[in-house]
């Protein structure tokens, strides 16, 4: 039987409202929920509500003699397949981060064996702030998962930034990609390694040879892949743009690092290799350089391995392989040549061309390049291109099968 039961951990920031929705959401889907409202959830939402919606007790206090006689926090905290932390708040990633223990959704949380999902929420400057990103950096070396933050404007009138908490239905997906319960959908049962954003060369402890890569249409392929039913592992380079939902992120800096990120995460049905990897490297001074009497130093470059055609000489190749091809001139050309040179089945080529606004924008134009020839595709935002992109990527992974 697919795993399927949610022990939900509401915290307390406005955010709580949307937890009743995210209940009603996996209720839909067949999950069972049972809810443990911290006591400052308990001051944005009612446990009469949660009790409503899940169809369970709603669970509150570490020591009541009811909850502890017929469940108990131990039982409670075991009875799960997936925690998930919605709204977690600095507070209670805190208190994770560092083993605490003081209430009943903290114990739970240290208590139980199943995968934990989170789901930050807080305002921007909190989720900035060096301890909340040591607790976010520890829990993620612990295994936590993590869907979101996403940015828009806060609660808080004026504020906006990255902060806010996930939509109730990505965390659904990334609830069902943890479980590997996102049955239905084109891509369901497939597993999709994408590549996205810059590399970052070191030329010495300080400085980089880098791209203008955002790595936005990347992730949005990673996330439409994740909605499509796949179990999406996306690697990526270094990039401000939030986390994608339903996916497991890997991040690296250079070449080299997503090189073995990728063959980690092999094998794979499809690959897609969105990243804009840097092409040279140096050999990286391991002391800051400094300016001095001989003039600037000159940068002796070394190529950087190539991470497409590497895979795609491998036994283990993905069945289906996308490289991307990004020019700034006689973009079709560059690209067919490309899909020659790399040994991929499918070349996505866009014009780079300052004039093209596509590095760091919102909107992109592709041509899709096979061996068959050209299919220009008329302007779209990149989360257009990315949900066609995925459509059609499901087609031809059924065709070659
Ligand atoms: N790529 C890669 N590893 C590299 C360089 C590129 O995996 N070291 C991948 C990219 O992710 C993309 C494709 O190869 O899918 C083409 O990348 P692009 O930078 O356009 O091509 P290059 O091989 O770098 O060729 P050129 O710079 O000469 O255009």
């Amino acid at each position: 039987m697919t795993a399927r039961r949610i022990l939900l951990v509401i915290g307390g920031g406005i955010a709580a409202y949307k937890s009743l929705d995210l209940i009603r959401r996996l209720k839909e889907r067949g999950f069972s929920v049972r809810a443990i409202l911290t006591a400052g959830g308990a001051e944005f939402v009612t446990p009469l509500s949660v009790a409503t919606l899940t169809g369970e007790r709603c669970f509150r206090e570490l020591f009541d003699l009811t909850d502890e006689h017929d469940v108990g926090h131990i039982r409670l905290a075991r009875d799960a397949d997936l925690v998930v932390v919605a709204p977690a708040t600095a507070d209670l990633l805190a208190k994770l981060a560092n083993g605490l223990a003081n209430d009943l959704a903290s114990t739970a949380l240290l208590a139980t064996t199943a995968p934990i999902l989170a789901a930050p929420a807080m305002n921007p400057t909190m989720w900035a702030n060096a301890a909340t990103r040591r607790n976010v950096e520890r829990l993620k070396a612990d295994g936590v998962a993590f869907v979101g933050p996403a940015t828009g404007l806060m609660a808080e009138r004026g504020e906006s930034g990255l902060g806010r908490m996930s939509e109730p239905l990505d965390i659904v997906a990334a609830v069902e990609a943890r479980l590997g319960a996102g049955a239905s959908g084109p891509l369901a049962g497939k597993r999709v390694l994408v590549t996205s954003g810059p590399t970052h060369e070191p030329i010495d402890p300080v400085r980089v040879l880098a791209n203008r890569s955002s790595g936005r249409q990347g992730h949005a392929i990673a996330e439409a892949a994740a909605r499509a039913g796949a179990a999406v592992t996306l690697i990526s380079g270094p990039v401000v743009i939030p986390d994608p939902a339903g996916v497991t992120i890997v991040r690296v800096e250079t070449a080299r690092e997503m090189l073995l990120a990728v063959e980690a995460a092999l094998p794979a049905d499809i690959g897609v290799f969105a990243a804009a990897v840097a092409d040279w490297r140096t050999e990286g001074a391991p002391q800051k350089i400094k300016k001095g009497a001989g003039g600037p130093p000159s940068l002796a470059l070394v190529e950087n391995p190539d991470i497409l055609a590497t895979v795609a000489r491998r036994a283990d190749r993905p069945g289906l392989l996308v490289g991307f091809a990004a020019e700034t001139e006689n973009v079709v050309e560059h690209a067919k040549a490309k899909l020659a040179r790399k040994g991929c089945d499918l070349i996505v080529a866009n014009d780079v061309s300052p004039e093209s606004g596509v590095m760091g924008g919102d909107a992109n134009t592709v041509h899709l390049v096979t061996e068959d020839g050209v299919e220009s595709w008329p302007p779209m935002s990149k989360a257009d291109v990315a949900e066609t992109l995925v459509a059609r990527f499901a087609a031809l992974h059924g065709l070659k099968k």
